[in-house]
């Protein structure tokens, strides 16, 4: 198995202080995005994290997660499924409640983008208090998916997301306190 340093990755993180409220430190993930080699090192870094792991097709959270997401599963060679905020997607969904780091929100899934038994890879940029992460994953179980893993480019260590998913597998690639 390769180990791989992603620290390289942390200087492409811009830290923003007292955003969106007071007290908190926004983690910017732009500046990544932005650049032609950090962008292909995260996406290679989620690649990685996740050889050998058989996937067949990888849910990408609406809106950040969309990006890495997407990419992950062209890199791989599996579909991609998106999760989106309530009223986007145009046909039959499943809908789950969670709560957000500021606040609460629902996720929908098309009821028929996963079939039961397939191996799904969930794709988003940040774990942070984990309520995004695990409606996410009950909407893929409600319809039979197995999922093979979560992989994020950052994981706020502090917010317990982690411990939200149960023993799913969590892989993430920058870690903050
Ligand atoms: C952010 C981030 C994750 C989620 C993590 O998304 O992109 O999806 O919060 O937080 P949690 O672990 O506490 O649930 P946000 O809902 O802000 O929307 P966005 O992706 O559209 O910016
Ligand atoms: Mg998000």
């Amino acid at each position: 198995e390769r180990t791989r340093d992603h620290g390289s990755l942390r200087g492409f993180v811009r830290d923003i202080a007292d955003f969106p409220e007071d007290g908190v430190t926004y983690r910017d993930i732009t500046p990544l995005l932005g650049d032609s080699s950090a962008f292909a090192q995260a996406v290679t870094g989620l690649v990685d994290e996740f050889s050998g792991v058989a996937v067949d097709r990888v849910v990408g959270v609406e809106s950040r997660g969309f990006i890495f997401g997407a990419a992950v599963a062209y890199r791989i060679g599996a579909g991609f499924v998106p999760v989106r905020k309530p009223g986007k997607l145009p046909w039959a969904v499943v809908r789950e409640e969670y709560q957000l780091e500021y606040g609460a929100d629902k996720l929908e899934i098309h009821r028929d983008a996963i079939h039961p038994g397939e191996r799904i890879l969930i794709v988003d940029d940040v774990l942070a208090t984990g309520g995004t992460a695990r409606a996410t994953a009950k909407l893929v179980e409600t319809l039979g998916g197995v999922i093979a893993g979560l992989g994020f480019v950052i994981e706020l260590d502090d917010l317990g997301g982690r411990a939200q998913l149960g023993e799913r597998p969590v892989k993430s690639l920058l870690h903050y306190s």
